[in-house]
């Protein structure tokens, strides 16, 4: 089975998201990745509702939506109603984190929880049961184009891990600085998806890039 690629919205010409979306209706990306931040949990500020509910007017791909705001219980159902299919959470922004996941279910949404790089994986043991995806941040989130932390392949192995071990049937993702250069060695760790944000629009061709990308092994 080849890696999911979910190309960051974020990378995108905002002046031309229509064209950007039909780009990625037309590749093999079969998801879209949707990073919401809230100038608070993260130093920027990127978009929310109305942006999600445009792509989703334009696509019937898969769309991943990653929150780096804070107490993001306030609207889960805000984001599955605009379209969301998954709803990523950070294990940072939440108290109640078993509440949370269980809050993003009853939407009918796709639970994700999503790890900064100082944050470990075994914090996730007592929910991976629950959950449908587990985002192992490869950079301090906020910003697309960050240098991947090699720190990350390892995360993704103990994340493959503890799945594992729990029997859950999570997926992980694996986000920031992702590109042709790591992919494979992130797949080979147990990566089920690859957000790639500069990776795929600063390319000239964005969609042979996602067509390599899926390649990785
Ligand atoms: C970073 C975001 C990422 C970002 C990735 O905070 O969560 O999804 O768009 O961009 P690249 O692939 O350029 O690092
Ligand atoms: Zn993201």
């Amino acid at each position: 089975m080849s890696v999911i690629v979910a190309p960051s919205v974020l990378s995108a010409d905002f002046a031309n998201l229509q064209r950007d979306v039909e780009m990625l209706n037309n590749s093999e990306a079969e998801w879209i990745h949707i990073d919401v931040m809230d100038g608070v949990f993260v130093p920027n500020i990127s978009f929310g509702f109305p942006v999600l509910q445009a792509i989703r007017k334009h696509t019937n791909k898969f769309c991943d939506v990653h929150l780096m705001i804070v107490q993001p219980e306030r609207y889960f159902k805000q984001f599955k109603d605009a379209g969301a299919d998954l709803i990523t959470i950070h294990y940072e922004a939440v108290v109640h984190l078993d509440s949370a996941i269980h809050q993003i279910k009853a939407t009918g949404a796709k639970a994700g929880v999503a790890l900064n790089p100082a944050t470990p994986v075994s914090v996730l043991k007592e929910v991976i049961h629950l959950l449908d995806l587990v985002l192992i941040m490869s950079v301090n989130p906020g910003f697309g184009g960050q240098k991947f932390i090699a720190n990350a392949t390892n995360k993704v192995r103990e994340a493959k891990a503890l799945i594992e071990a729990s029997g859950s049937s999570a997926i992980i993702e694996v986000d920031g600085g992702v590109g042709l250069g790591n992919a494979g060695e992130l797949v080979a760790a147990g990566a089920g998806a690859l957000v790639a944000g500069n990776a795929v629009f600063a390319t000239p061709n964005p969609s042979e890039t996602i067509k390599q990308l899926r390649q990785a092994k």
